[in-house]
């Protein structure tokens, strides 16, 4: 039985992609759990950028299968899009390797509208415009479609067109901008033709899968902070990004896990509104966001948005590591903080004449927590060629000996550079 689980332990974007581009090529299977097109994976293909938001990253690995699991939800769209983008880059999506969950609910046009109506009044979070949050919401209401509906394309398109309808009415009493119905209904039934030889009982595929003695990567999208219940909530996502969302996103036994690895940056970003303790303003902070310039630079990979930068904040990870069992990290972008004098780490919070090692579970009072930092001495020397923990400056290795420490996980794997290889793995 032999589930590898990958989590973004911080607050997303914590280079999951390359991870699990990496961890998929021990890989027979990749399957995704969560959330849906607000996520963006980066993986480096033949020195180019493929920018992977629904589709696994086991999809540039010949011979490994992919799953979209019913935890997910689906803009089908996007799916058609995303498969020729991936085609272009010299790789293949087909029903052979790509199967997605009859049970995932798929986000509508009008989900959609919904969430940049809501985002465009007070109660904006900061969302990515996907439709997330409703397309979770009607699930939950019982109102959802499924993306099984698909292989009925008429059923499925009359559906849609009846549930759009009713977003029409929810839009038009926000005074918000409605969608055409009768076109939405159309389109989600010529895209259902395209996507039904893709779906199946993907719960059934995984667990026969692990009977075989398979290998099975899970793939989380966004980050533990982020996660409906365990997150900094309001401002979160809509889906379970946690080690629970594995077991409910895929229908899988959590006897079958046997590794559960945290993916955290050297450093701390956040895209959309909500507490974060280290977050950095001035010149460190462009220093780390960096300009854009490159691919890797702290702009949203989905909505290209600046992200709020600041430094490693070791409460927030250690929280993320108790609450999900992480043993292992993967530590990304060390190659970042290479010349910076002096680094900082949060080791605890003080709040109301409190000092707390772990994350309050109260958002208002993580708003008024101010983080007690221990400063390092940082390094000069370029880590970017470095293939062996040894081969590192004295002071990143004593950097990143101090996070294990203090969030009480391994480091096994760190990424020194944006290349496929420029990796360390101990
Ligand atoms: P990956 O998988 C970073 C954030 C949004 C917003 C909040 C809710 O690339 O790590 P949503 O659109 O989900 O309703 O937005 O969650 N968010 C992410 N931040 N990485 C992601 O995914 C994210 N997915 C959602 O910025 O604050
Ligand atoms: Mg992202």
């Amino acid at each position: 039985m032999s589930i590898t689980v990958l989590l973004g332990a911080q607050w997303g974007d914590e280079g999951k992609g390359r991870i699990a581009d990496a961890l998929a090529s021990e890989a027979d299977i990749v399957a995704r759990f969560n959330g849906g097109p607000n996520a963006g994976h980066s993986i480096n293909v033949g020195g180019k950028t493929v920018k992977l938001h629904q589709v696994p990253s086991g999809v540039f690995r010949l011979g490994c299968q992919n799953i979209i699991g019913n935890g997910v939800v689906l803009n089908p769209a996007k799916l058609l899009e995303e498969i020729e983008q991936i085609n272009e880059a010299g790789a293949q999506a087909t029903p052979e390797n790509l199967r997605i969950s009859e049970n995932a609910h798929i986000i509508l046009q009008g989900h959609i509208a919904l969430d940049k109506a809501k985002e465009k009044t007070q109660g904006g979070i900061g969302t990515t415009q996907t439709g997330i949050g409703f397309a979770y919401a009607d699930k939950a209401y019982r109102v959802g479609i499924r993306a099984g509906m698909m292989r009925d394309a008429e059923k499925f398109g009359d559906t849609v067109y009846k549930r759009t309808l009713e977003i029409n009415a929810q839009l038009a009493a926000q005074n918000a901008e409605q969608v055409d119905a009768e076109m939405t209904g159309a389109i989600y039934t010529a895209m259902a033709t395209q996507i039904a030889p893709y779906l199946a009982d993907t719960s059934a595929i995984l667990r026969d899968a692990l009977k075989r003695g398979k290998r099975i990567l899970a793939e989380g999208a966004q980050g533990v902070l982020l996660d409906i219940d365990h997150g900094t909530y309001p401002f979160v996502t809509s889906s379970s990004a946690t080690i629970g969302g594995v077991m409910t996103g895929l229908g899988v036994p959590p006897q079958s896990i046997s590794r559960v690895m945290g993916a955290a940056k050297a450093f701390s970003t956040r895209v959309g509104k909500g507490p974060m303790p280290t977050e950095l303003d001035g010149e460190m902070a462009l220093r780390l966001r960096g300009t854009g310039a490159n691919p890797w630079d702290e702009y949203g990979s989905t909505t290209g948005r600046p992200r709020r930068v600041g430094w490693l904040d070791a409460v927030a990870l250690r929280t993320a590591v108790a609450v999900n069992g992480i043993t292992e990290l993967a530590l990304t972008k060390l190659d970042i903080l290479t010349g910076i004098d002096t680094l900082n780490i949060a080791t605890r919070y003080q709040v109301d004449g409190r000092s707390l090692d772990e994350l309050p579970s109260d958002s208002e009072v993580l708003e008024r927590c101010t983080p007690i930092y221990e400063q390092m001495a940082g390094w000069t020397e370029d880590v970017q060629n470095c293939r062996s923990f040894t081969e590192l400056p004295a002071n990143a290795q004593n950097y990143i000996r101090r996070i294990e420490t203090l969030v009480k996980a391994r480091i096994t794997v760190i990424s020194v550079g944006p290349e496929r290889e420029q990796m360390i793995v101990r």
